[in-house]
């Protein structure tokens, strides 16, 4: 119990050395317990990327605030509304970042998303440009931060983009030099942030280089991708998702591995596939962003997203990234109350559905055992030893399991 409260003090006293004086961040805050509090759990909401690119608008945003609280999505726990790239316009002659003309008030629609008990994300690169090609925060982090904080910012989303180039990255005689460049550029916005004073999560989007997730919480990140961009096709989300084995010690209360936003009724994929992929995101303890237009969705969408059994494996307290079992479809993740959540896939791709049978001792269960199907909503009531089920191409059987 001593030595974490040591490591967190230490935190603390670090950061007022490496830039309080300035900052007056000294004064009472415990940079690392604010960073885990500001993520206890994995961040859920909405980015616009996946859906409206770069062309999403302020209107856009309020209806998907909008449609977040009517469709129940709020109450479900989804909480951040982040615009991605795309927003940017010109700086003006003090360098200080100012909308295009899609956002005529940064600030006001920031505070309509906070009138719908909503928080507001926004996005940037450690880069000149963006991904995009829109203005990034190269040379800009203090002001940016403080731009954004003034607007009412609670989530920054910083994607490596151009500064790749800056790093002259794929010349491998200085491949780390080129990492450490990196993790400065992330760790500089992160303490521009925490000089703001105002609790911003902080998600990186760099793809997995360098093994973020060795490095991320020492940044100060919130979250971090793990991969490349995902695509609203089965092949890509089981990629990426299925990928994610063997990461799970990186994941915990205030920073989590993420393998990128949700695709959920985008249309790409069949219903199954996509249950997969919110069971698979909540076994992971992955972020749940949605990445769809909320203003349109149909009873099946709002289902999958709003699956509360399933969201609840992801938001369980105690953090716990799923690990793979073989067989491989198997995955397990255990819960807070000595429950486990067990993932049951099948993504062979010849079109059949097939049956999987789950052994209580491999979940590390003696059986009997209480279950739950939490796709179902259906008590199972005491499994013995074995369970079998059969399982839709593409899809997934999600249980709850307690002694
Ligand atoms: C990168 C990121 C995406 C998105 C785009 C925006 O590709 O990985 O998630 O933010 O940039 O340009």
């Amino acid at each position: 119990m001593l030595l974490p409260r040591l490591i967190s003090c230490l935190c603390f006293l670090v950061f007022c050395f490496i830039g309080g004086s300035q900052a007056g961040y000294c004064q009472a805050v415990d940079v690392e317990a604010l960073t885990k509090q500001m993520a206890a759990t994995p961040p859920m909401g909405w980015n616009s990327w996946n859906h409206f690119a770069e062309k999403i608008t302020d209107s856009e945003v309020r209806a998907a605030a909008d449609a977040m609280v009517a469709s129940g999505m709020r109450d479900a726990g989804y909480r951040y509304v982040v615009i991605d790239d795309g927003w940017q316009g010109q700086r003006d002659a003090q360098g200080i970042i100012h909308p295009n003309s899609r956002f005529p008030d940064m600030k006001r629609l920031a505070d309509y998303v906070h009138s719908k008990g909503l928080k507001f994300g926004i996005y940037s690169s450690p880069g000149p440009k963006t991904c995009g090609n829109f203005e990034g925060s190269y040379g800009h982090e203090g002001q940016d931060a403080r731009t954004y904080a003034g607007w009412g910012v609670d989530y920054l989303k910083y994607d490596l983009c151009s500064y790749e180039s800056v790093m002259k990255m794929w010349d491998l005689e200085h491949a780390d030099k080129a990492s450490a460049m990196m993790q400065e550029a992330y760790g500089t916005m992160h303490r521009a942030l925490v000089k703001t004073n105002r609790p911003i999560v902080y998600s990186l989007c760099e793809y997995g280089i360098g093994d973020v997730w060795k490095w991320g919480p020492t940044v100060g990140a919130n979250l971090w991708r793990t991969t490349d961009d995902i695509r609203d096709d089965f092949r890509s989300m089981s990629l990426i998702g299925f990928s994610q084995a063997g990461l799970e010690k990186y994941a915990a209360p205030g920073h989590w591995n993420d393998p990128d936003m949700l695709e959920v009724g985008n249309g790409g994929m069949k219903p199954d596939e996509y249950r997969t992929q919110m069971s698979l995101w909540s076994m992971l303890a992955a972020p749940l962003l949605a990445g769809n237009d909320l203003s349109r969705m149909d009873k099946l969408t709002k289902s999958i997203l709003m699956n509360r059994e399933v969201i609840a494996v992801d938001q369980d307290k105690l953090g716990i990234q799923a690990s793979r079992l073989a067989p491989l479809q198997i995955w397990v993740k255990p819960l807070s109350g000595g429950a486990k959540a067990v993932a049951i896939f099948n993504y062979v791709v010849d079109d059949q559905a097939i049956p999987i049978t789950l052994h209580l001792k491999d979940v590390g269960f003696p059986s009997p055992v209480h279950a739950r199907d939490l796709w179902a909503h259906k008590d199972l009531g005491l499994l013995h030893s074995t369970y079998t089920v059969i399982v839709p191409q593409g899809g997934v059987v999600m249980l709850r399991l307690w002694p």
